[in-house]
């Protein structure tokens, strides 16, 4: 059994949390996406100062929240890979520190890991092995998970992340950043009658790559499909039909990948993470789709699915359960595989 307080500070959320095992005993996430805001997108630098603002008071937090001290601790982790550089180190060099005045182990994460982990905070009782969707800003990967520190990634993204996808193609309908939730919102009211590429990813024998993706594809498809109907003339921009459209069409891309993967390796259980595991359209596909597999799917609280500290304390905590510890030397780095 292990406590520990936990530090993300990979991308544009500050987080703190403290986790024994896999039971949250307080989660602090402190939101930049207003500041971001104005610039339509999130500005490295911006982040990693509003970072060192933020994370003191918010680890202040957590404890309070929790109501313990740092006695009751048993080990310190930080986010330290993939992520902004100069965001990571933020965490990184904080978590250190810490661990060094208060002589506890450190540890550093990785973010898919705990993204992974987020799972086991949604439902305790998971076991692996299963298959992590992981659908986010910066990600889209299929994870066979099959025990802690044991992942297999069987498909990705080519190019832009699903989430990506959703922010730039809310960019050029104007619809301003994030936009996920905004094409998400507006795709209630529209039909589907745009047909789109599903950015299916061709192999050397010709055939199609049955996990990787590809978003960029689509999101130009939308770009040439929105002058097309802009010029026409006279005629309102059909949005809400552009946005159903769209979105239906990354829903299927991931829905028939994702179930593709868990039925080749007898996986029953997709468990989804990410920003984009919020979208209505992805939920409702992926659950019929699962559902008439005979698979389970386990859609997170959105909490839980988007960036928090929850999540890497969870990991660690299975980590240092086992013994594993960092060296006080590690530092960040912007790309690392899982
Ligand atoms: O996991 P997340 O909060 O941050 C990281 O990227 O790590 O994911 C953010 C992404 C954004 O691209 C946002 O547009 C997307 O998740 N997102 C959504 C929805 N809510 C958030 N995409 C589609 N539908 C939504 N309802
Ligand atoms: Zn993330």
């Amino acid at each position: 059994m292990a406590i520990v307080l936990a530090l993300e500070t990979s991308c544009d959320e500050t987080a703190v949390a403290i986790v024994e095992d896999r039971t949250v005993h307080a989660s602090v996430v402190s939101s930049q996406i207003d500041l971001h805001r104005q610039y339509g997108g999130i500005v490295p630098e911006v982040a990693s100062r509003e970072h060192v603002l933020t994370l003191g008071p918010a680890i202040e937090q957590a404890l309070a929240t929790a109501q313990l001290d740092w006695a009751a601790i048993d080990g310190i982790a930080a986010t330290c890979a993939p992520g902004l550089v100069g965001a990571l180190l933020v965490g990184v060099t904080a978590g250190k520190t810490l661990a060094m005045v208060h002589d506890k182990p450190f540890l550093g994460v990785h973010h898919l890991e705990g993204h992974i982990y987020a799972t086991y905070l949604a439902d305790p009782a998971l076991e692996p092995p299963f298959l992590c969707l992981l659908v986010s800003g910066g990600h889209t990967s299929l994870i066979q998970v099959q025990d802690c520190g044991e992942y297999v990634l069987l498909g990705q993204t080519r190019d832009d992340a699903a989430g990506e996808a959703f922010d730039k193609v809310a960019r050029l309908l104007d619809l301003g950043y994030p936009g996920g939730p905004v094409i998400d919102r507006l795709a209630r009211d529209g039909q589907v009658v745009f047909a789109l590429p599903e950015g299916n990813i061709s192999q050397p024998d010709g055939s199609s790559h049955p996990y990787d993706s590809s978003f960029s594809g689509l999101k130009t498809a939308v770009l040439r499909l929105v002058g097309k109907l802009r010029s026409q003339s006279g005629e309102a921009l059909p949005i809400a039909d552009v946005a159903a459209s769209f979105q239906h069409t990354v829903a299927t891309a991931l829905t028939k990948r994702a179930i593709a993967c868990a039925r080749d390796h007898q996986l029953s259980t997709i468990a989804v993470g990410g920003g984009v595991a919020a979208n209505s359209g992805l939920r409702q596909q992926l659950q019929a789709a699962a559902a008439a597999q005979g698979l389970r799917v386990l859609f997170p609280p959105l909490s839980l699915c988007t960036d928090n500290a929850a999540m890497i304390a969870c990991a660690a905590a299975d980590h240092l359960n086992r013994g594993h510890e960092s060296d006080l030397s590690l530092g960040a780095q912007s790309r690392m595989p899982l």
